[in-house]
């Protein structure tokens, strides 16, 4: 069926990445595809279907990346190639209004709880710069609160303590040192920001105490999803969104990771939660560019035409494609069974890892559950939050872990702070398969 087992070269990915090299900046479009995460061995991919990808060599791999969470159908699923071969004949945009932007939206609002009215952008970086806008102009209030190791997109007040650092340097837990992620940022911007530790009331009561009453908003990712998979503590988010309500700020969830992933209605109805504003991307498009901010009407009627509007233009929002693929994909979603099922097959690869780790002695942490997890290999039993993520993981050991995995046929990035993803397309052999190259490398690593 594969030939999965026997992946030993990679001379045309190298050729196309040398290649690649003398016109994209590392080969790529983002740093989080470059030599950085795949170096010495790069990986360039030509095809994809259902769960597998194949690069330009021939070698087939199971995706368990599934283009950081957006595949969530998988590749080329056959109902996604339909539409898309119908609409593209029709015409792909017309920057105009369209049955198939309000298809969509009809189908969002049926599935996320808090979204009485929707607006559509590309990406989810631009829906969290729309989110920032939208809460600031509703509360006549600038600065906000995000925490640390959470990533909302590349919006300059956003890129802050996103990536991890040798924690020595992260400074006091009430008032952590704030990191830039970029250079190019006027330091003004991060004036703006209140950095918050995540996964510990106690201490955001304490800075709420001294800057809530200036925050338009909170922002949190519900679970942490860019320090790999890190859940929330029972009961944190809702305390958040009280504590946030108490200081009269918005709560802003970004379910651009979660929405559509754990739940139809995204985390926001796995834990029962009420967000004041929500942002979408990822899994909402189904592998095309979307991005989504839901929220009441008390706030969304703010971007209507007029003299104290919220602005948001953009060429391609509600791309007619898109909007046609994703109301496909969310059909495809709504469908009986899909999240149980989504669930169960996340649930056997965690098990199953964990098992494969215990067997062969390796200390290793998976954590997270159904569609989404991540391994971590530390002296620990848990990993609850950024500056566990930053003293305690062993990232190099997993980079090592999943370049051997790449050599067994299992497509994955070598970064620690992304996750695994399971994909509708995803089924028991694939987990099996995955769980049978673990170990053959737990065997190598030992
Ligand atoms: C939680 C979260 N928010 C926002 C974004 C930005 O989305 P995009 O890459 O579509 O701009 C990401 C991307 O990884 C994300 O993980």
């Amino acid at each position: 069926m594969s030939n999965i087992s026997a992946i030993r070269s990679r001379p045309r990915s190298q050729e196309w990445f040398q290649r690649a090299r003398q016109s994209l900046i590392e080969g790529v479009n983002s740093p989080s595809r470059g030599a950085a995460v795949y170096s010495p061995q790069p990986i360039v991919l030509e095809r994809g279907r259902g769960a597998r990808v194949w690069d330009v060599d021939g070698n087939e791999y199971i995706d368990f990346m599934m283009s950081f969470g957006a595949s969530i159908q998988g590749h080329a699923h056959p109902r996604i190639v339909e539409v898309v071969s119908q609409s593209i004949a029709e015409g792909s945009h017309f920057a105009a209004a369209t049955p198939a932007e309000t298809e969509a939206a009809e189908r969002f609002r049926r599935m996320v709880p808090t979204a009485e009215a929707v607006r559509f952008a590309n990406t989810g970086s631009e829906a969290g710069m729309l989110a920032l806008r939208l809460a600031r102009a509703y509360t006549g209030r600038t600065k906000f609160l995000k925490f640390e190791g959470h990533y909302h997109g590349w919006y300059d007040p956003y890129c802050l303590s996103a990536h991890s650092h040798p924690a020595d340097q992260l400074g006091p837990l009430e008032k952590p040192n704030q990191i830039p992620d970029s250079e190019g940022i006027p330091s003004a911007v991060f004036d703006e920001v209140v950095l918050a530790p995540w996964n510990d009331v106690p201490v955001l009561e304490g800075i709420l105490r001294r800057h809530g009453r200036d925050l338009a908003a909170v922002i949190t990712e519900p679970i942490m999803a860019n320090m790999g998979c890190i859940p929330p503590r029972e009961g944190y988010l809702q305390k958040v969104y009280d504590l946030a309500h108490e200081y009269g700020a918005l709560f802003i969830l970004d379910e651009v990771v979660t929405g559509f992933r754990y739940a139809p209605g995204g985390c926001q109805q796995y834990y029962g939660l009420k967000a004041d504003l929500s942002t979408f991307g990822k899994a909402l498009g189904a592998g095309f560019p979307v991005g989504a901010v839901a929220g009441p009407r008390a706030i969304l009627d703010r971007l209507r035409w007029g003299d104290r509007m919220v602005l948001h233009y953009g060429t391609f929002n509600g791309h007619r494609l898109t909007m046609k693929v994703v109301a496909a994909n969310l059909d495809l979603l709504s469908a009986e069974g899909t999240y149980p099922r989504l669930h169960a097959t996340g649930d056997a690869a965690v098990a199953g890892l964990r098992d494969v780790f215990r067997r062969r002695k390796l200390k290793a942490i998976v954590q997270g559950f159904g569609p989404m997890f991540q391994i971590y290999f530390a002296e620990r039993d848990a990993i609850h939050d950024y500056r566990d993520y930053c003293r305690y993981v062993n990232a190099p050991l997993y980079s090592r872990f999943v370049h051997r995995l790449l050599d067994h046929g299992i497509y994955m990035t070598p970064s620690n702070s992304l996750h695994w993803i399971i994909s509708t397309a995803h089924v028991g052999q694939d987990v099996e398969a995955l769980l049978r190259a673990a170990d053959r490398v737990c065997r190598e690593l030992a």
